[in-house]
C-alpha cells in the first residue's frame, strides 16, 4: 500500500480538497492511500472512466481496499473477496454493504483533487429501487 498523502498531522488549510498529483501519479488499475484525521481513503485509477475515491476499510472486516484488485469500475477486497462499485460504493450482490465515497475532480491543470468530506452515505443495495417503486 502506497501512501499518497498523510493528512493526520496537518491541520486544514481552510479547504478540505487535497491535491493528489496528476493522473500519471496514480497507477493504472491501482490505488493510492490518503490518510486523514477521519481515517483512510483509497484513490483509484480504474482503466475505465475517471478516478474514484472510497473509504479504504472494507465494511466486512476492515480489509484494505486500496490493495484490492481493480476491474472495470469496481474493486475486490483483498481479504474475503467482496466487490465494491467505485461509482456508488455498493457491494455487489448478494452482499449489501457499502463504503463511503469521496468527491474527486480533475482540475483544468490536470491535477487530481479529492475532498476529505465524504458524500452522503450510499444507501444499501436495493434501497433505490424501493424508493423508486414508492414514487
Ligand atoms: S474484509 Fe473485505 S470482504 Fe472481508
Amino acid at each position: 500500500m502506497t501512501i499518497l498523502a498523510d493528512m493526520t498531522a496537518v491541520p486544514g488549510d481552510g479547504t478540505d480538497w487535497i491535491d493528489c498529483g496528476t493522473l500519471d501519479d496514480l497507477p493504472l488499475r491501482g490505488a493510492r492511500v490518503i490518510r486523514h484525521q477521519g481515517g483512510s481513503i483509497a484513490l483509484f485509477r480504474p482503466a475505465e472512466g475517471p478516478p474514484a475515491a472510497i473509504a479504504n476499510a472494507c465494511p466486512h472486516k476492515g480489509g484494505p481496499l486500496a490493495d484490492g484488485l481493480v476491474h472495470g469500475r469496481a474493486v475486490t477486497c483483498p481479504l474475503h473477496g467482496r466487490v465494491f462499485s467505485l461509482d456508488d460504493g455498493r457491494a455487489a450482490a448478494p452482499d449489501r454493504d457499502c463504503v463511503a465515497r469521496y468527491p474527486v475532480t480533475v482540475s483544468a491543470e490536470g491535477r487530481v483533487l479529492v475532498r476529505l468530506r465524504p458524500l452522503s452515505p450510499a444507501a444499501p443495495a436495493g434501497a433505490g429501487l424501493i424508493a423508486e417503486a414508492a414514487e
